[in-house]
């Protein structure tokens, strides 16, 4: 039904994996910010890179260009959301990114695939992305389409799934992370590592390993720091006191957020989770490139 595309990071001397989940990457400075994060990660031990990238270029969608661009700056897998076909060339080449996800709900016959097969030091690791429904525009139900997804993928011998639930609503998320977790985790071993909620572009502070699940109600977004959500304060002002269509813009200030989640996945379980939470000045060279902690 979903094709799957294996990949070989990498392998090393230990079992544990450590996954890097960024929120939605959001216009120029959000490109930026990660790919100098990136830069200067220590990838001596295992690391899966996954980021939200719905929003990646100039706040809607994601063109080949920036695709390609950051696949080769250190990203492994890119998952979405509602803004995935916001860019017109995306229906052109979305068949052939090998490492794109498109929410797994739309339609049968939607372009893209919504899960995909990694090999990460040797061990075999699925990311699903999928939509919520709660307050988001009409779509599939994600519940039993992501459970028989993990079901296929587990009789394939996928050992760790990673879920980004793109999704509105907190309840939604916490719900479906639980069912999810109880479902197909125990006390022996959880299949479901990591389950990391995107959309709302606003980090919250709730992450937590739940029955060797590691869980955000939402990782937040990288992007300009001074903005609504990434997007420029003065149309948004426009837009949100009048309720006319005023055209979002993209904010470019060159302070931007990093936001996102750090997680440490072993054979059976993940074992940490910490949120990122960082300011970096895109103005300045790598030399001054100190970045700061975000409040
Ligand atoms: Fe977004
Ligand atoms: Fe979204």
């Amino acid at each position: 039904m979903h094709p799957t595309f294996s990949l070989k990071i990498m392998s090393g001397n230990t079992d544990r994996i450590k996954v890097l989940f960024f929120g939605d990457i959001t216009g120029r400075q959000g490109r930026t910010a990660v790919k100098n994060y990136l830069a200067g990660i220590d990838r001596q031990e295992p690391v899966f890179v996954i980021a939200n990238i719905e929003n990646a270029s100039h706040g809607f969608g994601l063109t080949k260009k920036n695709y390609e661009d950051l696949a080769s700056n250190g990203i492994d897998c890119f998952t979405s959301g509602n803004h995935i076909w916001d860019k017109k060339d995306i229906h052109e080449y979305i068949d052939s990114a090998d490492k794109l996800l498109r929410p797994i709900n739309y339609p049968a016959g939607t372009k893209g695939v919504g899960s995909r097969v990694f090999e990460v030091n040797g061990q075999k690791l699925a990311v699903i992305n999928a939509l919520g429904r709660v307050f988001m525009p009409p779509i599939d139900s994600p519940w039993q389409v992501v459970v028989d997804e993990v079901e296929r993928l587990k009789a394939e011998g996928v050992e760790h799934i990673i879920v980004d639930f793109h999704a509105e609503a907190t309840a939604e998320k916490i719900c479906f992370s639980k069912y999810l977790a109880k479902e197909f985790n125990n006390e022996e071993n959880a299949l479901i590592k990591g389950f990391f909620g995107t959309h709302t572009h606003v980090q919250t502070a709730d992450e937590k390993i739940y029955n060797g699940m590691a869980y955000i109600t939402d990782a937040g977004f990288c992007g300009a720091e001074e903005s609504v959500i990434g997007m420029e304060f003065a149309t948004s002002l426009k837009r949100l006191s009048t309720s006319l269509p005023e055209r979002y813009e993209i904010a470019e200030t060159p302070v931007a957020q990093i936001n996102g989640v750090e997680v440490l996945i072993d054979r059976t379980k993940s074992t940490q989770i910490k949120r990122i939470n960082l300011l970096v000045d895109n103005s300045k060279n790598e030399s001054e490139a100190a970045f700061e902690k975000g409040g």
